[in-house]
């Protein structure tokens, strides 16, 4: 009876205060912003989330953090390195499209802080390899790989980008899961999110669409 009588006080209580209750907030009218391989903004079925976030500063080069659900980029100092473990079966035959969906929505309570104008560079990591907790720090990180081609020019909050869109690639019999890595950094802007997928989805994300 103790959560009815939570439920009956919160139910006074937005009687007794007619502002927007928060869970209209939630239902109906919000447009997650959309690309072309997530039309509704929404994430499809055939999609992967980061597996692990690690953050590393280029002003404490030797400093290994630990790993956390929130990214943090500040200008020439923090960066952030995403993994994304790919299955292999999952990926025969398809694109993989790596997005960033950066939604400018009342999220909760303060998922994203943004301030600058919005400048980042992408860097890929080689494939198979990815930031490891406890050990990846801005002069330990994973070797190099290809980055994307032609990431978007700025990421500004109320827009989901595809970073980059290519045949997955990877061959049958690959030993499951594939490690794929990047580092998100910036000159200009302060950019601290919590990756997370609340009302629309926030950060990176590899979208499978049919080749
Ligand atoms: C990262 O390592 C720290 C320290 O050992 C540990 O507390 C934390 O749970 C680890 N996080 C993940 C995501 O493995």
């Amino acid at each position: 009876m103790k959560t009815f009588a939570i439920l009956s006080a919160l139910a006074a209580s937005t009687l007794a205060f007619p502002t927007t209750p928060i869970s209209s907030l939630f239902s109906g009218n919000i447009q997650c912003p959309a690309n072309k391989v997530q039309p509704d903004g929404k994430l499809p079925v055939d999609s992967i989330s980061t597996s692990l976030l690690v953050q590393i500063s280029a002003k404490e080069p030797n400093t290994a953090f630990p790993a956390s659900d929130w990214a943090k980029i500040t200008p020439n100092d923090f960066c952030t390195i995403f993994n994304l473990e790919l299955p292999v079966d999952k990926t025969q035959g398809k694109v993989c499209n790596l997005v960033f969906d950066f939604p400018n929505i009342w999220e909760g309570p303060g998922l994203f802080k943004f301030y600058g104008s919005g400048d980042f560079t992408f860097t890929g990591y080689a494939i198979g390899v990815g930031a490891q907790n406890g050990t990846t720090t801005y002069n330990n990180q994973p070797s190099g790989g290809p980055s994307p081609p032609n990431p978007p020019p700025t990421l500004q909050p109320g827009n989901s980008y595809v970073v980059n869109s290519a045949p997955c690639g990877i061959p049958e019999g690959t030993p499951s899961p594939v490690t794929v890595s990047g580092s998100l950094c910036s000159s200009d802007t302060t950019f601290i999110f919590k990756q997370s997928d609340v009302v629309c989805p926030l950060g990176f994300y590899v979208v499978l669409t049919d080749a």
